[in-house]
């Protein structure tokens, strides 16, 4: 029998610092063999948010440790690996150029290949850690700082079919629960108080709901929320606010998930429909609940990543990776790091001002 890749991933594009080691079995299914990740709440958590210096620092504290202890976790041997995939981008410079480094470093040492992974590719392969997933499906890809929709041809070749022209949906959860006066990070904590509260009880708006086809918007949301808080006293308001702002969030991926189906079904006329969702937000279960329900309906395959793969993670680095190394698909030492790097390359920039739908 002929030896599986063994593959070591790293991540370190934002603030968590995250190694793992994957395989694969006879059929060849990935098997995710050590995946450690190490948060850094504590570090960010008085500032409020993400502060780039501090998470990078961390990273260079804490690299090596964490790349150890899933070596040391996966039981191989160092020189049993095949291949070093490493973030490249998109993300912070300086957190990404640690793990970047790092990995080149790795992988010059031990002479063997060296891969560039893409953050969202990760994301967008995650639910091959747990599942069979065959080319082509559409992506929903939901988290802290992207979210769009695209039809995933193949490894590498990704068409756009809708972008948020302003805020993340991770990004809108984070802002509500900052103004709900919940500690960083907050997003995850929305949809607990939600379930204290009352769905029905404050009217959102929902910008460009009837237009810009499968495209987002989120910032006048936010606007609202920001206007209704100075006006709330009690903590049972909070909860409805949570509440109200969740379910908004929800007709909103309904409506444009529906639009998007059609525009994927025009592109690629797929035999199998299915429909992936990916990113930290995917770990909502609500917004979960009411995929699986419009999935049902539309006749589409619902795939998830298990929750604790839908945020930041190194396995689905390695998956890139253990793809791309079977296409022996190398990358050279001095690849840079790429603060931002779409995965539909060819897609025109929709963000900010003036933005023509
Ligand atoms: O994918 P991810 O870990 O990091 C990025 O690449 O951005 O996503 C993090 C985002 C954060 O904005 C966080 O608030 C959001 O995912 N998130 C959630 C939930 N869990 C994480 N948003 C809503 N509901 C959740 N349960
Ligand atoms: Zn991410």
């Amino acid at each position: 029998m002929s030896k599986k890749p063994l593959i070591l991933g790293i991540e370190s594009s934002c603030d968590e610092t995250a190694a793992s080691i994957i395989t694969e079995n006879d059929q060849g299914n990935p098997i995710v063999l050590s995946n450690i990740v190490s948060s850094q709440v504590d570090v960010h958590k008085e500032f409020g948010g993400v502060v780039p210096e501090l998470a990078a620092r961390s990273h260079v504290e804490k690299i090596d440790l964490i790349v150890q202890k899933a070596i040391d976790e996966s039981k191989i041997d160092i020189k049993e690996i095949d291949a070093v995939a490493s973030t490249a981008g998109p993300g912070l410079i300086v957190c990404l150029s640690v793990g970047l480094s790092f990995g080149k470093t790795f992988a010059a040492s031990l002479n063997k290949p060296f891969i560039a992974v893409n953050h969202l590719e990760g994301h967008a392969l995650s639910p091959k850690l747990n599942s069979k997933l065959n080319y082509p499906y559409l992506l929903l890809l939901i988290s802290g700082g992207h979210s769009q929709y695209l039809s995933v041809k193949n490894l590498g070749e990704y068409k756009r079919l809708g972008t948020t022209i302003d805020d993340a949906i991770g990004e809108a959860f984070d802002k509500t629960a900052k103004l709900l006066g919940i500690e960083f990070p907050g997003g995850p904590q929305v949809e607990v108080l939600a379930k204290k509260g009352d769905p029905n009880k404050y009217n959102l708006p929902k910008p460009i709901f009837n237009k810009g086809g499968c495209n987002l918007s989120f910032a006048g949301l936010k606007t609202a929320i920001l206007n209704i808080t100075k006006q709330i006293k009690t903590e049972q308001e909070k909860f409805d606010l949570a509440a109200s702002f969740q379910k908004t969030v929800i007709e909103i991926l309904h409506k444009k998930t529906k639009i998007a189906f059609t525009e994927f079904e025009n592109q690629i006329k797929p035999k199998e429909k299915k429909f992936v969702v990916a990113g930290g937000v995917a770990a909502n279960k609500e917004i979960r609940n009411m995929l699986i329900e419009l999935c049902k309906e539309e006749n589409y395959k619902p795939i998830f990543p298990p929750i604790e793969l839908c945020g930041d993670n190194a396995a689905m680095i390695a998956m890139v990776g253990l793809e791309k190394f079977k296409l022996k698909q190398f990358d050279n030492l001095d690849y840079p790091a790429k603060p931002r790097w779409p995965l539909d390359q060819d897609a025109v920039f929709l963000k900010g001002a003036g933005v023509k739908l």
